[in-house]
């Protein structure tokens, strides 16, 4: 055989072995993000090739795009009983938590303060802090030690001042649900803007906008089984909206530039399918979970899990592992071909401890440790017991390396002092 023939052969080899890794591979990264349904791409393709007109122009070509336009509307409207006339599309979760509450903002100059928590998506806190060094006042409630807000803290914060409250439904990683309409009820009294983003809640929790305390919330399609790039801002009729991207007339002057139709369409389909999913999914999700969950803290010493236990998502799970770095635990996993995502390393890639975890004041040793599980409607049995089958072993493993023994108790104890006493 030559070497070309060799290396052809490695190369097939290869390719083989990704397939293998791309089929095999056991996705429980869906807070990440979510495979896109074969029925949205079904419904989305049509968009790039037959019906490519303007969704603005005159024309009946173009006509028939604007009624896709309006029919993912009305999809979108109906998962969150909402009317179709308050749903704006966005590029995605970035984009409706930048244009709510720059919009809130913008519609209250004479207000110059924002409420939100410790524990939001970058989305919201970079922008929160961006606006503090323009001369907004910015208060971030805290949380305990389940991740859970205090009411009596956001009573006292909110004044006649504050033009915004801006909290999200569901954490995406510990999968904490905040009492949104508690807060809301609180809110509304004082007169402020309330915004939630709800990327992570839409499609697990159902919603209804009409008896809702909500002025503004935000989704993202990429969570729900759609296209990444794609998302929507539902606004509540009668709330002074001023659009953040400024230029032709689109979407009612609610936000200019030619809509993604094709994202749009997929996001609308992504709706429809989670509005008819809902129940069923959610319920078989939470039962998945909870095996996974009770089968690791009773099989696995020293891990506890993070977040409320009670008021969570169904689909995910954030669990603490002592003594051990949860990236190691993560690329053991991978090895396997499991996807997880670690609670401790920000979107930088950097491995400072996870904000949110911090800001719960979670002890060093489990800041360090704790990974996140996040289930879909795709998740099957077989795939929790491949996990369940691995991370005994793989814990043990790591246990035998670590450094961070609960022998080295006064080491441990000066690490959590830094940690703690870092930022918010
Ligand atoms: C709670 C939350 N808000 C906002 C975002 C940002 O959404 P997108 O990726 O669509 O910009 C995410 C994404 O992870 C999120 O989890």
């Amino acid at each position: 055989m030559t070497s070309h023939n060799h290396f052809d052969k490695f190369l097939i080899l290869i390719k083989v072995r990704l397939e293998a890794m791309h089929k095999d591979c056991i996705y429980l990264d869906n807070n990440a993000t979510t495979k896109v349904d074969p029925a949205v791409v079904e419904a989305m393709l049509p968009y790039f090739s037959d019906y490519y007109g303007n969704p603005s122009s005159m024309h009946t070509f173009g006509g028939q795009v604007g009624k896709a336009v309006r029919l993912a509307q009305q999809q979108v409207a109906a998962l969150l009983g909402a009317d179709e006339s308050e749903i704006i599309f966005t590029s995605g979760g970035t984009e409706g938590d930048n244009a709510a509450i720059r919009a809130a903002l913008l519609a209250q100059p004479e207000k110059r303060h924002i409420i939100t928590t410790q524990v939001e998506h970058p989305a919201v806190l970079n922008l929160c802090q961006q606006l503090e060094t323009q001369g907004y006042s910015v208060t971030y409630l805290s949380v305990n030690r389940q991740g859970q807000l205090d009411l009596n803290e956001l009573e006292a914060s909110l004044t006649g001042n504050t033009a915004l409250v801006t909290i999200m439904y569901a954490n995406n990683e510990t999968g904490t649900v905040f009492p949104i309409e508690q807060i809301g009820l609180r809110v509304k009294e004082s007169g402020a803007l309330f915004h939630v983003d709800a990327v992570q809640a839409v499609g697990k929790i159902p919603m209804n906008m009409k008896t809702s305390t909500i002025d503004m919330l935000t989704l993202s399609g990429h969570k729900i089984h759609a296209p990444k790039g794609i998302g929507a801002l539902y606004v509540r009729r009668g709330v002074r909206f001023r659009p953040m991207i400024i230029g032709g007339g689109q979407q009612r002057g609610r936000r200019a530039g030619t809509e993604n139709v094709a994202g749009v369409v997929a996001l609308g389909k992504a709706a429809e399918l989670e509005l008819l999913h809902l129940e069923e999914a959610t319920a078989r999700e939470r039962r998945l979970r909870d095996r996974l969950e009770q089968t690791l803290i009773t099989t696995i010493p020293d891990c506890e899990v993070n977040g409320d236990p009670t008021q969570r998502l169904p689909n995910t799970t954030n669990i603490g592992f002592k003594y051990i770095e949860g990236e190691a635990i993560l690329l053991h996993l991978n090895k396997h071909n499991i996807c997880a995502s670690s609670g401790s390393a920000c979107s930088s890639g950097s491995l400072e401890p996870s904000h949110v975890l911090r800001a719960m004041g979670l002890p060093y040793t489990i800041l360090h440790g704790s990974i996140r599980f996040s289930l879909c409607r795709y998740t099957t049995e077989a795939e929790i017991d491949a996990v369940l089958a691995v991370m005994p072993s793989i814990v043990e493993r790591l246990r035998a390396l670590s450094p961070f023994k609960s022998d080295n108790a006064g080491w441990l104890q000066q690490q959590e002092k830094a940690v703690l006493g870092v930022g918010r």
